[in-house]
Order: C-alpha cells, then structure tokens, then sequence
C-alpha cells in the first residue's frame, strides 16, 4: 500500500476551498491544480504555499504519477470528466450532482467498475456538523422508530453561471436528498413529484424545464417515506440546506436559516388526564466534530465565517469551517479510502441512487406527479 496519494484538483471556483485542505493532508504527497482560468490555479497555488499547475486536463490523464483526481467543475462537465479520470486508471471524487442523466449515471458506474479504481460524489450534506450529530442520534437509539424524513434545499441562483439558468431544481437536489437516504439505512426506490410556479420565459428556454420549485415524496425500499423541496428561481426564502428527521421518540429539525442551530424535540406519554404526548423542544447547537481526521486537518473544520452562497469572497479571508465542517472530511475520507483500497462512503452506488432519485423526481414533475422508479445501479 502506498503511504501518499499524488492528487490533482480540477475546477478552482468553490473548488479552491479543498486545494489548502488537500496541501496540508498529511496522506497527500504532490498536489497539481488546474483550471481553465490559469491564473486562478497561479493565485490558489501562491494562496496554500505552492503546488503544481497542469498545463490542461488531458496532461493530468496522462500523468501516471497522479493517483487521484477532484473535480469542481461546471455541473455540465461532471459525466465526461468523471468516466475520463476512471478511465486513465485515476481515483476520481466529484462534486455533485454526480450527472444530469441517467444514461451518464450509468456510465459513470460502469467506467468505476472497469477500472478498479474508487469513484466518491463528494456530497457536502453528509459531513456536516448537524448530519453527524444526527447520525450519533440514530446510533445511540434516541429517535426511537423514525418514522418519516425530510430534506430541503432553497437556494436563489441568480447571478450564477450561464449553466445555472433554468436548471431543473431536483437536478440538483442531493443536498435535500442525500441526508435522507444515508439516515434511512435503505435506497429510494420509487417517486412522485409535482413543479410548481412558473419563472421567465428565458429560465423555461435551456433545459425545458417549467418548474422554479419542485417538491417530491419519495419511498425507500424499507418502507420509510422521505418528501423534499428544492427552490432555486424566483422564490423568496433565505438559503437553508435543510435535514429534517422526525422519530417516535425524538425528532431534530433543522433551523429556519442554514446557520441557524437545530430544534430537538422529545416526546414522553401523556400527563396524568392530560390529552397528547409532551413534547420538548430544545434549540441545540452542533458540536464541532473533528476526531476522526488527522489533527492537521482541524482547524479546516472551524471558523464559521465561510460563505458557502460566495464561497470565493471566503477563501479571501482565510475561512476554514465551509459548509458547516464538511470539507476536510470529504477530503479525508478520499484520500484515505483510496490508499486503503476500500470504498469510500458515499461511493457509486449512493451517489448514483441520491443523484438518480432527483433526476427520476423531475421527470415524475414533468408527468404531473405519476411514479418514476428509480433504477438499482
Ligand atoms: N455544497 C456543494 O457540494 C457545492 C457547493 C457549490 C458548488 N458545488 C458544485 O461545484 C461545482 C463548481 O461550482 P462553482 O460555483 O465553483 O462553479 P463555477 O462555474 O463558478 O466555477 C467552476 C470553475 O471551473 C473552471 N472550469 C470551467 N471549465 C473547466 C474545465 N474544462 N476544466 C477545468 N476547470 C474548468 C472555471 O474556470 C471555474 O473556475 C459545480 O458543479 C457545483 O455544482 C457544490
């Protein structure tokens, strides 16, 4: 087994936030960046302390001392690049959605499997500071049965890259998806979604999509039920890439806002002659969570004032803790299964049944709510 992974880190907009974290893994030995945008890899480089700057894409394929490759690429990008790392016998990790089709899904896991190689879609949601917190809950037994799930996603795009423009919501509905599928302990299996609103006539015109919000309810193949919303056009409410879990014995709701901290609520048998259970709520922030990652990691897990909505005006500033700690781990949790040879967590088979139930979600919205079955991949 080799004692450093050679990674290249590809895409350096919200990409840039993993470039410090990867520099300073202690399992990381040469690290190359590369973006179209030249002088971005020269200022990320100069910003960590040094790395090496491909030339272009295909000299990172046809480098053999590169072990693994990162992708922070453009959403239309994803399928292409992710089969071509796999395919030049790379490691490949990519950010989310893992594509846009099925037929790309497909190709993705087939190109993974072929290779030997570790595929990881590097969903931010299931390393945050509130998602392992509610991870502990379940382990600990503390929801009691959980009975329903639910995720949402409300983010306004404009202003965002030409590719954003009239996305379909649930495209790019893993972060609402994909906390419930891994608390499940199961697969999506089936779904029935429904658009709502409509949005400028330019928005309808890229994807042929009607829809500024899709809303979809979506069953596990263990019977549990999870529904979520996604917004991203023409729809007032504050950013919040939420998780919701409601058990027989506890519940946690995320907060109104995405910073805000979560509610937890219990509930005991009823009073004495009283009608209803007692519930209790309690407003509870997360604690950090570093543990498991090397100690040079840490500090990336803090620090609060990263922007995850302009993640470029936080990187000016040195901001560690993004997307509520989930980075370093991510990272971590490549690096480590790829020089371990084992799958990493969230590997092709979860990001393909996470993408897929959003991209079969859309389709269920374009059929006025009829059920779309989501294939085993
Ligand atoms: N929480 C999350 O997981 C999260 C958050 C934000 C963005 N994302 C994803 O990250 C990706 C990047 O987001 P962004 O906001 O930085 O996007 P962006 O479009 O603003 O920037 C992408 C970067 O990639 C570069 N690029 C474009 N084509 C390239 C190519 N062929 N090869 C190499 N580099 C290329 C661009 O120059 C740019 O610097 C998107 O796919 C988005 O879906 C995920």
């Amino acid at each position: 087994m080799k004692d450093k992974l050679n990674v290249a880190l590809v895409g350096l907009g919200f990409g840039g936030a993993f470039a410090g974290i990867y520099r300073e893994h202690p399992s990381v030995g040469e690290l190359t960046l590369f973006d179209v945008d030249r002088s971005l890899a020269e200022k990320t480089a100069a910003r960590i302390g040094g790395a090496g700057i491909a030339p272009d894409f295909e000299a990172i394929l046809r480098d053999p001392s590169i072990d693994a490759v990162h992708l922070v690429t453009p959403i239309p990008l994803h399928a292409e690049q992710s089969a071509a790392v796999l395919e030049a016998g790379k490691h490949c990790a990519c950010t989310v959605p893992m594509a846009t089709s099925l037929r790309d899904i497909r190709r993705i896991v087939e190109a993974k499997r072929k290779s030997g190689k570790n595929y990881m879609m590097m969903e931010t949601t299931l390393y945050t500071y509130q998602f392992l917190y509610a991870e502990r809950m379940k382990t600990e037994g503390r929801f009691g049965k959980i009975q329903v799930l639910r995720g949402s996603h409300y983010q306004d795009m404009a202003g965002w890259p030409d590719y954003w423009m009239g996305l379909p919501p649930m495209w790019y509905g893993t972060h609402a998806i994909a906390p419930m599928v891994a608390l499940s302990g199961s697969r999506i299996a089936r779904v029935h979604a429904f658009g709502s609103g409509t949005m400028s006539e330019e928005l309808v015109r890229r994807y042929g999509n009607p829809f500024p919000v899709e809303t979809a309810i979506f069953a596990f193949e263990n019977g549990l039920k999870g529904e979520a919303t996604r917004s991203l056009f023409e729809t007032a409410r504050t950013y919040q890439e939420g998780m919701f879990v409601y058990g027989s014995d506890a519940s946690l709701e995320w907060g109104f806002a995405d910073n805000d901290p979560p509610l937890i609520t219990t509930l005991a048998p009823p009073r004495e002659g009283r009608r209803g259970g007692v519930t209790e709520t309690t407003v509870t922030p997360m604690p950090n969570d570093y543990s498991d990652l090397p100690e040079a990691l840490w500090h990336f897990t803090v620090g609060g004032n990263f922007d995850p909505l302009n993640p470029q005006e936080s990187l000016k500033t040195g901001a560690g803790g993004g997307h509520h700690g989930s980075h370093a781990h991510l990272v971590h949790e490549f690096v480590s299964s790829s020089l371990c040879g084992r799958r990493p967590r969230i590997d092709e088979i979860l990001g393909a049944n996470i993408t897929a139930a959003g991209i079969c979600a859309h389709e269920s919205a374009l059929r006025d709510g009829e059920e779309v079955v989501i294939p085993v991949f």
